[in-house]
């Protein structure tokens, strides 16, 4: 029907939940994936399955397709550039990406931008982590500048001998001190080609262990004037930094204010809730800004939302996978069961092996109350997780 195509490079489920929206828009996604068995892979139609660090890859990828954007940013800056000098519309372009891949070229940006962030530095060896400490004390976190994701990449170290076997991986490392945080926020915008932006309200997102288990919408109990703060300095760093899509702001709270964590450059975590909660989700946004198209209003749709990530079972848990071979197995039967408990909560499955901690799904509940609506999510989740009802 003469609609674009858009090329999306990474399977994972972001890709997944993009595909959703494209399909809704008429659009065609086009995925690029590491294997057919991807969570987009199994029911995207254009999957070519291809090395996002292979240039080859990408270039035939990348061929027929009105922009190229992603799920992730492990695509290496030097391949996005090809791309761009070949000819392709990749957004977010590479010279706003390397901000999202890098977090000491991040850190340094946003530092320059007068922009407050943890104290960090780079990490040759582990003299600088004393010099470091003795500003900042122990304990420190060490974090690969590249290529984390989900606390993969973090550690928090207690002193010296913590840090060695880190320091000894031969990752290139930064040094953090550890933020004193009330709470985590993210304030999550859009932006397109064309300039206009677009802000949901601010949230506040509950790590665990590094992987974010817990997203409310607003973030409870925030002032108007820091959810005002957040979400300008959100907009201002599209603009500043040139993004094209959506862009997540990983925020800590402190008693002294506000520090940025963490900037990403695509569909995130912290804004899944948007497809219940929100008038335009961010996976439908993310597509209308790299298209360039007019951006849909980010109102609310109910007072609260919630969203609870589904995690891999950890050990003794019984995941509800394994009678599924052949016939409708146990998570099958938790499904029915979770859904006559309540019927207004949805639930998003990623189409994922099991693996402990790994992201497999998702649930939201909204409402009007919001320990009723945090109780609901929380319940789908532990149930979907464990078989049990959470006490
Ligand atoms: N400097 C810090 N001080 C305190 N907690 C931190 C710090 N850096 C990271 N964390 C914790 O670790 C989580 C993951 O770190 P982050 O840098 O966002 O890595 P990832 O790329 O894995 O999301 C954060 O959400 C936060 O909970
Ligand atoms: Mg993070």
């Amino acid at each position: 029907m003469g609609l674009p195509v858009v090329g999306m490079v990474g399977g994972g489920q972001l890709s997944r939940m993009t595909h959703s929206a494209a399909t809704a828009l008429g659009l065609s996604l086009r995925v690029l994936a590491d294997a057919a068995h991807d969570s987009a892979a199994l029911v995207a139609h254009g999957v070519v399955v291809g090395e996002h660090t292979s240039l080859a890859d990408l270039l035939s990828f990348a061929a027929g397709c009105e922009v190229v954007t992603f799920d992730h940013e492990h695509v290496p800056g030097s391949l996005v550039r090809a791309l761009e000098q070949e000819g392709h519309r990749v957004l977010p372009g590479s010279d706003a990406l390397l901000y999202a891949q890098d977090k000491q070229l991040m850190r340094e940006r946003l530092h320059s931008l007068g922009v407050d962030v943890p104290a960090f530095a780079a990490v040759g060896g582990a003299a600088d982590l004393d010099a470091f400490a003795a500003e900042h004390g122990w304990p420190l976190v060490l974090k690969a500048a590249t290529g984390g994701y989900d606390g993969k990449g973090v550690w928090v170290v207690d002193d010296q001998q913590q840090a060695a076997p880190v320091l000894a991986s031969g990752v290139r490392l930064l040094v953090e001190e550890l933020v004193p945080l009330r709470r985590e926020l993210a304030a999550v915008v859009a932006r397109s080609p064309y300039g206009q932006a677009a802000a949901w309200p601010v949230v506040e997102t509950v790590q665990d262990g590094g992987v974010c288990v817990e997203v409310v919408a607003p973030a409870p109990g925030l002032s108007e004037e820091l959810a005002l703060a957040a979400e300008s300095l959100a907009l201002r760093l599209a603009d500043e930094l040139g993004v094209v899509g959506v862009l997540a702001v990983e925020l800590f709270e402190t008693a002294d204010g506000l520090l940025v964590n963490e900037l990403a450059m695509r569909p995130h975590n912290s804004a899944h809730w948007t497809i219940e909660g929100a008038r335009t989700s961010q996976f439908e946004q993310h597509l209308r800004a790299v298209l360039d198209y007019p951006l849909g209003a980010t109102t609310p749709t109910a007072p609260w939302t919630v969203m609870a990530n589904l995690l891999g079972p950890q050990d003794g848990e019984d995941g509800g996978d394994g009678g599924d071979v052949g016939g409708r197995g146990e998570l099958d039967r938790r499904l029915h069961m979770l859904f006559a408990h309540d019927p207004a909560l949805k639930v998003h499955l990623y189409g994922k092996a099991l693996r402990p901690g790994r992201k497999i799904g998702h649930v939201t509940a909204l409402g009007e109350h919001l320990d009723d609506v945090r109780r609901r999510a929380r319940e789908g989740a532990t149930y979907l997780r464990s078989g049990s009802w959470p006490r």
